[in-house]
């Protein structure tokens, strides 16, 4: 089975349910406690064998491609200084040189769209989708416990959690058939369903591995939910001819696109924290009296 080595993260969205911190900067560039959102995305795909990294950007998100850079000026001062601890933190954040692409969305047709832009670089092979809004505390990391499944089934994979039927429609849903463990096998998927209609409170995550085919029925994927070409339609036409296994995978996720779930995310990393834990408990404990 072929091994899944590239990852596609789309940071092209405007940010526009955090305004107007994103005014300038892009999203995935706030920080959640001590580092960029976009960091925790790329350590989770790495901790799951990730070598290539494929970001899909657009207009003001050249802060990503510079995050991901070599700062001289930052360094020589830093190095003057003899600030080794902090270097050596700005060391462990760099790539592989050579291991990250990035190609443009030039409009913001939606999820499917911003997908099939990777195309060319992905190339004939499996590749796993991170959606950067979301961060996922989890160990194993989310991605690793869905490609330990995919090498058992192949196909396809995507990590669901269970949601408050409240929030179904804010989410892709799978149909569930039989649930094996943590694996799940599904019928159906829909985007964005009004809470009468979801086949299940099975929230599709943001993380998926997928086959090449996928770019064949984006290209021709008519706009859905929200008037945008929809990954989660595609998928759910990929299902006739291919296998698709969902994960309730064990972790918990954050909605870094909201402002509250971007709080929760910062607290929870504070809390987490080796060296500053115990202050931020105690500060957050004063707070609310
Ligand atoms: C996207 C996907 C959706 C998924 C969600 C997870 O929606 O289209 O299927 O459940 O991410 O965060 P978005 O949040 O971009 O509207």
């Amino acid at each position: 089975m072929a091994r899944v080595r590239k990852a596609v993260l789309p940071v092209a969205g405007l940010g526009t349910r955090v305004l107007p911190a994103t005014k300038s900067i892009p999203k995935e560039m706030l920080p959640v406690f001590d580092r960029p959102a976009i960091q925790y995305v790329v350590d989770e795909a790495k901790a799951a064998g990730i070598e290539h990294f494929v970001f899909v950007t657009g207009r003001n998100k050249g802060a990503i491609e510079d995050y991901f850079d070599r700062a001289y000026e930052l360094e020589s001062t830093l190095s003057s200084k003899n600030k080794t601890g902090v270097l050596e933190e700005l060391e462990s954040t760099l790539p592989e040189p050579g291991s990250m692409s990035f190609v443009r969305q030039q409009a913001p047709k939606g999820l499917g769209h911003a997908i099939w832009c990777a195309r060319d670089v992905i190339g004939d092979e499996p590749f796993a989708i991170l959606l950067p809004d979301v961060i996922v505390k989890a160990e194993p990391s989310c991605l690793a416990q869905m490609i330990s499944v995919y090498d058992k089934v192949g196909g396809n994979v995507i990590a669901v959690e269970e949601v408050p039927e409240a929030r179904v429609s804010s989410y892709g849903v799978i149909d569930p058939m039989e649930r094996d463990g943590a694996m799940v096998r599904m019928k159906g998927m829909v985007e964005k369903p009004s809470r009468e209609t979801a086949p299940s409170n099975l929230a599709i995550t943001g993380r998926y591995v997928l086959q090449p085919e996928i770019f064949g029925l984006l290209a021709e994927q008519g706009a859905g939910a929200g008037g945008e070409i929809q990954l989660t339609d595609a998928m759910a036409r990929m299902m006739e001819t291919q296998d698709f296994h969902a994960v309730v995978y064990d972790g918990k996720s954050y909605d870094c696109g909201s402002k509250i779930g971007y709080l929760e995310a910062t607290v929870a990393h504070a809390l987490a924290d080796a060296e500053n834990g115990a202050a931020a408990r105690a500060l957050l404990k004063a707070m609310l009296g």
